[in-house]
């Protein structure tokens, strides 16, 4: 998507041969842009745990590159100790964040791919194209879920006579979660790209403000009409008929249709519900837990630093700062995702087409994963 006009991915390679992992470092986000180069896996595994890299999609890519760095540095003495020094690296990746199941998706996607070939050239070239694919494939089937979401946007704005259609979502969602179009975004970039009447409800999103700072941003990018709110504003709009559909990502969906996402989005679930407004959520299939059946039990819940809830960074003349918000010996918790029941989700919009949050739905788009 576009930076000031110029188009970015968020992770890229560069360098005379390719061998450079580059992020857009969404720590300093909106307020100054700044590219990283990431040239170790202790790089990777920092950016992916401190965020410079974040949302689900993003974390993908980004591990899936970090494996690419972790072959490129690994021990060369046999194949033997060469795929022993990647599984450690991959081990390394894994345990920095535990929600988004794509990480370790990515993760076994490269050890597969690279334990398939002989020879450590091969598995190092292999390693840089399945790192290639998992980013490209990311961008692709966010795309595809534009195209297919964009005809629940198109159907609100046919029943409301192309009056404007109000999109709630919550966190980031967008492109710089994935690595291009976003998955929450991409049927509200496509439905404007069509000219269809649209305005974007813009949950700050706290502790890390994704919303605020980051849906916000890219959104004023791209030239789309939204207003950030508070958290807790969702609900009165619903009830002022403010709203008319919610859009969000997930950081991991079982195969039953329960959503893991950002802290916050069961609530507005529940007020969707109680409000009669459809509640969709979107994501590319390396988002789903095919072994999972019940989120809430199941899916691990990632227990942040007390310090993301304790303090907040702004912008002031021009630097930014980071002030205390609580009383200094306040202790606070830091549960960074929950887990919203399929029974509250009106659908799934996935790059293969939409469908009910349920096994069958679920099952039907992606027969090859019926076991039974
Ligand atoms: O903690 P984050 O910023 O990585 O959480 C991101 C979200 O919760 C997004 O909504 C989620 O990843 C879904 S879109 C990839």
């Amino acid at each position: 998507m576009n930076v000031s006009g110029q188009h970015y991915r968020t992770i890229w390679l560069d360098g005379e041969s390719h061998e450079e992992v580059r992020i857009i470092d969404q720590r300093f986000l909106p307020h100054r842009f700044e590219v990283e180069t990431l040239a170790c896996v202790d790089d990777v595994a920092t950016a992916i745990l401190d965020m410079h890299v974040r949302g689900a999609g993003l974390i993908g890519a980004t591990a899936g590159f970090g494996m690419y760095i972790a072959a490129l540095q690994a021990d060369r003495h046999s194949d033997q100790a060469f795929m022993e020094s990647l599984r450690a690296a991959g081990e390394k990746l894994k345990a920095t964040r535990p929600t988004a199941v794509n990480l370790a998706w990515a993760v076994d996607r490269q050890l597969a791919a690279i334990a398939a070939v002989e020879g450590i050239e091969s598995k190092i070239s292999t390693a840089k194209k399945t790192a290639r694919t998992i980013a490209d494939e990311d961008a692709d089937f966010c795309r595809r879920i534009g195209r297919h979401g964009v005809h629940l946007i198109e159907e609100i704005s046919r029943r409301k006579s192309g009056r404007v259609v109000n999109i709630l979502t919550h966190c980031n969602a967008g492109w710089l979660a994935f690595v291009d179009y976003g998955s929450a975004t991409a049927p509200i970039y496509e439905a404007f790209d069509r000219g269809i009447n649209i305005h974007v409800w813009v949950d700050e999103t706290r502790p890390r403000n994704q919303g605020a700072g980051l849906t916000a941003w890219e959104l004023g990018e791209q030239g789309v009409p939204h207003t950030v709110i508070v958290d807790n504003a969702g609900g009165h709009l619903m009830q002022h008929e403010m709203v008319d559909m919610v859009i969000t990502g997930t950081d991991r969906t079982t195969v039953t249709g329960d959503v893991a996402n950002k802290i916050g989005t069961y609530l507005k679930a529940l007020a969707a519900r109680d409000n009669g407004i459809p509640f969709y959520v979107a994501l590319p299939s390396s988002t789903f837990d095919w072994e999972m059946e019940d989120g809430v039990r199941e899916i691990p819940i990632e227990n942040r630093g007390e310090e993301e809830v304790k303090f907040i960074q702004g912008l002031e003349s021009g630097e930014i700062k980071t002030v205390l918000l609580t009383p200094d010996k306040s202790p606070a918790a830091n549960y960074a995702f929950d887990v919203t029941p399929s029974r509250l989700v009106t659908g799934l919009i996935t790059e293969r087409g939409i469908c009910s949050a349920s096994r069958d739905g679920v099952l039907e788009l992606y027969p090859e994963r019926n076991s039974s």
